[in-house]
């Protein structure tokens, strides 16, 4: 893999899948990828995000089967520690090898409103304990329907990103999630998750320059499954996918995790 951003493909499990059913996923997809002689360290990297209460089981598999994919979180406390009942910090998921943490995805916005200095501060949490953080954006129909859907997109990475330095913010994966996409209802074209990817680069190289901007993965996310991934995949300002849906089933998110190999080498030959 030439490219200086190797494509990423996280799963993004949702409140799906148990600590039992997610052993059972690993162990079938550890099997498919070896099947297949996927080669982890010339490939697309794969990242998956468990529910809290799966991680330490899928890491104990993954170490077992000797399976370099990454595992993520879905969510963390922007606190280190102490009095706050039902909260999960950084370093607890450091412990658990996450190498990833989702923040802001949308459903967590909308059922768990949380403010810009709260995502602020769950970026430098899990940057201090080690960890990137996969920061999600994206505009709803009704930002779209006005057109204002690249502002409001860039408005939300701004909003995280000013009061981070050039250093935390080369540390960071944006996932551009427009809502309307998510769930199955139909992806975004090509072209439109080419765009937002190139409008957020762009934002990225006139704020940070150009060392910031050419290191930060852009992932695209909203229904994406094996059928759109070779597609989506042609964009270059296009460096991979947050895939929910797709990546509960073992063999579609094996195949995805191909196409996506193969398609980049093509794209970047
Ligand atoms: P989806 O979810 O692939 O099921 O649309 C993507 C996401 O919400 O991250």
């Amino acid at each position: 893999m030439s490219r200086t951003r190797v494509p990423l493909v996280a799963g993004n499990w949702k409140m799906n899948l148990n600590h039992l059913e997610a052993m059972y996923f690993i162990q079938q997809f550890t099997w498919l990828m070896r099947n297949a002689h996927y080669d982890y360290e010339h490939s697309a990297e794969i990242a998956i995000c468990p529910p809290f209460t799966s991680i330490r089981s899928v890491q104990v598999l993954l170490q077992a089967e000797k399976a370099p994919i990454r595992i993520g979180a879905q969510n963390v406390s922007p606190i280190s520690g102490g009095a706050f009942t039902g909260d999960i910090s950084a370093d607890m998921l450091k412990q658990l090898d996450c190498r990833y943490v989702i923040i802001g995805h949308s459903e967590r916005r909308k059922y768990h409103p949380e403010d810009d200095a709260n995502l602020i501060n769950k970026v430098r949490a899990v940057l201090v304990a080690g960890i990137q953080p996969i920061l999600c954006v994206g505009e709803s129909i009704a930002e779209r329907s006005q057109g204002i859907e690249l502002e409001y997109a860039i408005d939300q990475v701004s909003k995280v990103t000013r009061d981070l330095s050039d250093e935390e913010v080369s540390q960071m994966i944006i996932a551009y999630e427009p809502l309307w996409a998510i769930g199955g209802n139909g992806s975004a074209s090509p072209q439109i998750a080419q765009n937002a990817a190139a409008a957020i680069r762009q934002y990225l190289l006139s704020i940070y320059g150009n060392y910031v901007a050419q290191k930060v993965r852009i992932l695209y996310g909203g229904s994406v499954n094996s059928a759109n991934v070779v597609s989506l995949m042609q964009g270059p300002d296009v460096d991979g996918f947050l895939i929910g849906g797709a990546s509960l089933k073992p063999d579609e998110f094996s195949k995805i995790a191909r196409l996506v190999t193969i398609a980049s080498a093509q794209r970047d030959e």
